[in-house]
């Protein structure tokens, strides 16, 4: 290894490198030093893709308030998913431990989380991101419409989106889950619980979440009819006190 390459290590990374020519040969150090960096240009890539996605998402965001007066995003999570977890995913699936063999097989290494207001700008927001022209849908899963036997709700999208890097364009596939703030709620907390029992619900509690997604239910229908009575969209109405301002220019 040359001392350009050693000046990048710290002095701790350094003596476990030389350990490690000690055991294995320079060939299988430099092939593995090959492989960690392209695993990690990956998740860059995955990285660029989340950054995309939630770009758009923050500009649908913008000119929804405007046209609504209000905000449907409640707020947005990004999160790549952790290299143990990769690991667990393509060993359970029997896929190859291969950088090339994340990037076909899994859809959900770039994650990305729409916590919206209202139930109906789950679907407005779904629906203007997807007909954008530089995304694809590869997958839909409606959870809201068809929920899991667990009561768990949310709308879920796999897309693809280009990245463009100095010499090339690459289309990068993410997870998109789309969630109101009560579904959000149930699954977070359904998620802590299920950690903490280790998976295993009893028959009891197993009713117990369900009636709480159902009073999730209730929230969200009830909630987004308020909704369907306050907002209008007013986009095409003029706002009072602009008619004689436009009246103006149109004179002119
Ligand atoms: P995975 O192998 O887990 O990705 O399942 P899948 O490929 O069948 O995808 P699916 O769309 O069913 O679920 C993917 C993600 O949705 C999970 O990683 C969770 O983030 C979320 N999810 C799905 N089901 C549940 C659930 O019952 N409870 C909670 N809290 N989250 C869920
Ligand atoms: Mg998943």
């Amino acid at each position: 290894m040359g001392d350009m390459e050693m000046n990048e290590l710290s002095p701790n990374d350094a003596s476990r490198f030389s350990q490690l020519e000690q055991i294995i040969s320079p060939d299988m150090v430099e092939w593995a030093l090959q492989k960690t960096y392209e695993f990690a240009r990956l998740m860059s890539y995955y990285k660029c893709a989340m950054m995309e996605i939630e770009t758009k998402l923050n500009v649908l965001n913008e000119e929804f308030s405007l046209r609504f007066d209000r905000q449907p995003i409640s707020s947005i999570h990004t999160r790549l998913k952790q290299p143990i977890s990769i690991h667990n995913k393509l060993v359970a699936r029997g896929l190859p431990i291969t950088v090339e063999s994340i990037e076909k097989g899994l859809n959900d290494i770039a994650g990305i989380r729409v916590i919206c207001s209202f139930e109906d700008d789950v679907y407005k927001l779904a629906e203007a991101l997807l007909k954008q022209d530089d995304i694809s849908l590869i997958q839909r899963k409606d959870y809201i419409q068809n929920p899991k036997p667990n009561g768990y709700r949310s709308l879920h999208l796999i897309v693809a989106v280009p990245i463009f890097l100095e010499h090339e364009k690459r289309i990068m596939r993410a997870e998109v889950q789309l969630r109101t703030i009560a579904m959000d709620s149930w699954a977070s907390l359904e998620h802590q619980l299920r950690y903490k029992k280790g998976n295993s619900f009893d028959e009891s509690m197993t009713d117990e979440l369900k009636r709480c997604a159902e009073l999730s239910v209730e929230l969200d229908v009830r909630m987004d009819h308020l909704r369907s009575i306050i907002y209008t969209d007013v986009s095409n109405t003029v706002l009072p006190g602009l008619e004689n301002a436009i009246g103006t220019v149109h004179q002119s």
